[in-house]
């Protein structure tokens, strides 16, 4: 999986993984959530075309679970994308498994994308590529927190309200230096919720790029409801 990226103008080659072997238990559907249909096109192909928009990435490897047998219809999807189920128990074992499969070095920068994250924008992808490519660490997208934010005891009351001007929400796509997300994804994957906590327990700082709120993740019921209206509008 180690093809050419035809009219890139970095030096360095772009990848991207999508992690999409999660069951989505949580939205409590009969089938997993990337699957779900969104405007007559499951929710994975979306989040795949998201990327697929962005012609300097030169390959996708989209990381499904061992016993999922689905599988795009021929010609849906251009010779960019790979599909490999080897995913793990964890997302990060499941980016691990696809980051194994791409033939990078450890200078090329490789995207991780959420399946179920099928409202990104190109215009945030560019601006994400865009902003780290130069960058010594890398990068995510990520929201500021716009919520005043409240400490919750185990019945649900409130503990303290929190200072939330430094706070940013991570979003994906995480982008970063096949070497350093070697590093990062390597050992003990305990608490590392994206490829951005793995690499700051390495003692680097990665960069924040302003993301956008359609770029939300489809976590419950009403997520979907509201990517279902999203794509009912054309979607990005
Ligand atoms: O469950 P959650 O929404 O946090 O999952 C985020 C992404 O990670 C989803 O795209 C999901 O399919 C993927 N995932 C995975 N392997 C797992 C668990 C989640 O690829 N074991």
């Amino acid at each position: 999986m180690n093809s050419p990226a035809a009219g890139v103008s970095m030096t360095e080659r772009l990848f991207a993984v999508v992690p999409a072997a999660g069951g989505g238990s949580r939205i409590g559907a009969a089938v997993p959530k990337q699957y779900l249909d969104l405007g007559g096109e499951p929710m994975l192909h979306r989040s795949v075309d998201a990327l697929l928009a962005e012609p300097r990435i030169a390959t996708i490897v989209v990381v499904l679970a061992p016993d999922d047998p689905r599988r795009p219809p021929a010609g849906r999807f251009d010779a960019r994308v790979h599909w490999l189920p080897e995913g793990g128990a964890t997302r990060a074992e499941s980016v691990r498994a696809g980051l194994d499969a791409l033939a990078a070095g450890d200078s090329d920068w490789v995207l991780v994308h959420d399946a179920a994250r099928p409202g990104l924008s190109a215009k945030a992808l560019a601006r994400l590529i865009d902003t780290v490519r130069d960058d010594p660490v890398g990068g995510l997208l990520a929201l500021p927190v716009a919520d005043t934010l409240k400490l919750a005891d185990s019945d649900d009351r409130v503990c303290s309200t929190l200072p939330r001007e430094a706070l940013w929400a991570a979003q994906t796509p995480q982008m970063f230096r096949a070497g350093v997300l070697r590093q990062a994804l390597a050992g003990d994957l305990t608490g590392v919720t994206d490829e951005a906590s793995g690499v700051e327990r390495l003692g680097l700082a990665p960069r924040l790029v302003r993301g956008e709120p359609p770029n939300f993740k489809v976590t419950l019921a009403d997520d979907l409801e509201l990517a279902r209206v999203l794509f009912s509008h054309g979607g990005n």
